[in-house]
C-alpha cells in the first residue's frame, strides 16, 4: 500500500475513520489532521543543504497522529527518507492503536507519551508537524483536557510558560531543545504567538536560539473544523543568527512582508504602505499618553461579594454593570444588559478607574476590525473586555493637544479600523492591551492634516 512514489495513497481515508471513531474526545486532545497540501508544502521547506553531509538524519514528528509528516517525507523526499531514522510521539491511545494497523507504522519508532513530558537523549535534525493547541485545563471552557498536576509539571519544566499559556508554545520550546545545532523545526501553529503578551518569553526564546522564518497562512487552513489563523514556523537552531523573516502565502505564491536581521523577540506585525504612513503621520502612541486598564472579567464578577445577579428591589441604590454590548462608537447605552448590579456605594470596590469620566474602548472584532470608543460620563462599572483610559501625568508628552472629542473621532474612524486590520490581520478576534498601547495617535495638528488629506 505504501510505496516510494509521490502518487501513493494518502492517509486521508484513515484520518476520516479516526475522526469518526473519536468524535467525542477529538477536541480534548486537539486532534486536527493537517491538509495534505500543507504537509507537502512544509516538507518542501526542509533545507536539504543543511543535512547533505549527514549519513543518518533523525526526523521527529511530535504529536504525530497517524504520522502523516513522516509518511510525507517518504512520499515526497525518498532520498531523504532513505537515509533517515523516523520517530513519532503520540499520547492518544485510540490513535496509537489505529496507527499500529497501518503498514507504515513499522517504519518509525512510536513513543506513546505526552510529548511535553517525554525524555530522550536523542537530538534531531528535523522536527516537523502540527502540535495541538489550546489552553490546558480540566475546565469545560478550555480545550486540551489536562489535570492540574500535569499542568503544574508543564509550568515547572517550560521557561517560556506565561499567563494562560497555550500548549503549542511549550511544544515549540521543547522542540528547540531537542534540535541539533543547525537542526530545523517546521511547525504549523496558531499565529497568536506573533503578537500576544503571553508569548513574549517564547518570542525571546526563538530569537535567542536561531533563525526564525514565518509564513502566514491565514484563517482558512483548518476551516470548517477549526477557526484559527495559522502560520508555518520554520526555525533553524544556531548561536550565530537571530534574524526574522515574515512572509505570506497568498494566491499560490509567497510574498516577503518583513525582515529583521537583529530580531530580539519583539511583537511581529504586518507592515504595509498604509500602516507606515499612519505611523509616520502620528507622533504618539496611545500607551504614551494614557494608562490603559481592563474591566473585571466575568469570573471575577461572578465571585465578587458586592455583585448582585438579577434586578434589585431598590434599583435606585444600584448601578448596572455594563459590558461590550452597551458600547457603540461614541455612544453608551446605560441600561442593564448583563443582569449584574452593584450597590452605588460599593462600585469603587470593583475598580478605582471607573470613578472619573473617561474614554472606554471596546474590542474590534475580527470581521469588522473596528474599535468602539465612547466617553463614559456617568462612570458606571463595567465588566468583560472593555478598556479604560486615564491620562498619564507625563511631562514628556505634555504637548499632546488633541481634544478628547477629536481623539474619540479618530479612534472610531476608518483610519484606525484599516490600521488594525492591516497590522494584525486575522490573528486574534480581540485587541490586547499591548496592541492598543501601540496604536498611533495624532496631535491636534496631525489629526487636521490626516482629515484634510482624506484617503491615505
Ligand atoms: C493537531 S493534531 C496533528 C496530527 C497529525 N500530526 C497531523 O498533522 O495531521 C495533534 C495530535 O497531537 C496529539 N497530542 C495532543 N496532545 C499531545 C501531547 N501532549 N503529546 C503527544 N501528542 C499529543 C493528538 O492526539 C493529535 O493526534
Amino acid at each position: 500500500m505504501y510505496t516510494n512514489q509521490s502518487t501513493v495513497i494518502s492517509l486521508s481515508k484513515h484520518q476520516d475513520v479516526v475522526n469518526n471513531n473519536i468524535e467525542n474526545t477529538k477536541k480534548d486532545f486537539g486532534i486536527f489532521f493537517t491538509p495534505e497540501r500543507i504537509v507537502n508544502f512544509m516538507i518542501e521547506m526542509i533545507d536539504m543543504k543543511k543535512i547533505s553531509s549527514r549519513n543518518d538524519v533523525f526526523i521527529l514528528e511530535p504529536a504525530c497522529g497517524l504520522a502523516q509528516f513522516l509518511y510525507g517525507v517518504k512520499r515526497i523526499k525518498p532520498s531523504l527518507y532513505n537515509k533517515s531514522k523516523l520517530f513519532g510521539v503520540e499520547v492518544n491511545q485510540d490513535i496509537q492503536n489505529y496507527s499500529k494497523t497501518l503498514p507504515f507504522s513499522k517504519e518509525y519508532a512510536l513513543y506513546k507519551e505526552d510529548y511535553l513530558l517525554f525524555e530522550t537523549n536523542i537530538h534531531f535534525d528535523i522536527i516537523i508537524g502540527n502540535p495541538p493547541y489550546g489552553i490546558p485545563s480540566m475546565s469545560k471552557h478550555y480545550k486540551i483536557k489536562t489535570s492540574s498536576e500535569t499542568k503544574q509539571l508543564y509550568k515547572n519544566i517550560y521557561k517560556t510558560w506565561s499567563g494562560k499559556y497555550n500548549v503549542y508554545g511549550a511544544f515549540i520550546e521543547k522542540s528547540i531543545n531537542l534540535l541539533n545545532n543547525n537542526g530545523q523545526l517546521i511547525f504549523i501553529v496558531p499565529a497568536t504567538f506573533m503578537i500576544l503578551d503571553d508569548f513574549k518569553k517564547l518570542r525571546n526564546y526563538l530569537s535567542n536560539s536561531g533563525y526564525t522564518s514565518l509564513t502566514y497562512t491565514g484563517p482558512d487552513v483548518f476551516k470548517p473544523e477549526a477557526d484559527v489563523s495559522s502560520v508555518i514556523l520554520y526555525f533553524r537552531k544556531s548561536h550565530k543568527v537571530n534574524s526574522l523573516k515574515l512572509a505570506e502565502y497568498k494566491n499560490n505564491s509567497i510574498h516577503t512582508v518583513y525582515e529583521n536581521s537583529n530580531w530580539n523577540g519583539e511583537v511581529i506585525r504586518f507592515v504595509t504602505e498604509y500602516t507606515k504612513k499612519l505611523d509616520n503621520r502620528c507622533s504618539y502612541k496611545l500607551g504614551d499618553i494614557y494608562n490603559i486598564n481592563i474591566s473585571s472579567r466575568t469570573p471575577e464578577i461572578k465571585d465578587n461579594i458586592y455583585i448582585k445577579k438579577g434586578k434589585p428591589l431598590n434599583i435606585n441604590d444600584y448601578y448596572p454593570l455594563l459590558n461590550g454590548r452597551n458600547l457603540k462608537c461614541n455612544k453608551i447605552n446605560y441600561d442593564n444588559l448583563t443582569g449584574y448590579w452593584i450597590k452605588k456605594e460599593n462600585s469603587n470596590k470593583l475598580r478605582g478607574y471607573y470613578n472619573k469620566p473617561h474614554i472606554v474602548i471596546g474590542l474590534g472584532f475580527r470581521e469588522d476590525g473596528r474599535l468602539a470608543a465612547a466617553y463614559d460620563r456617568k462612570c458606571y462599572p463595567w465588566m468583560g473586555d472593555i478598556y479604560h483610559l486615564s491620562k498619564k501625568n507625563d511631562l514628556f508628552f505634555a504637548n499632546f493637544d488633541i481634544s478628547e472629542i477629536d481623539l474619540l473621532a479618530y479612534l472610531n474612524s476608518d483610519y484606525v479600523k484599516r490600521y488594525i486590520k492591516e497590522t494584525y490581520r486575522e490573528i486574534t478576534y480581540h485587541l490586547s492591551i499591548t496592541q492598543l498601547k501601540n496604536l498611533p495617535v495624532p496631535s491636534d495638528k496631525e489629526w487636521k492634516i490626516i482629515k484634510a488629506r482624506g484617503k491615505m
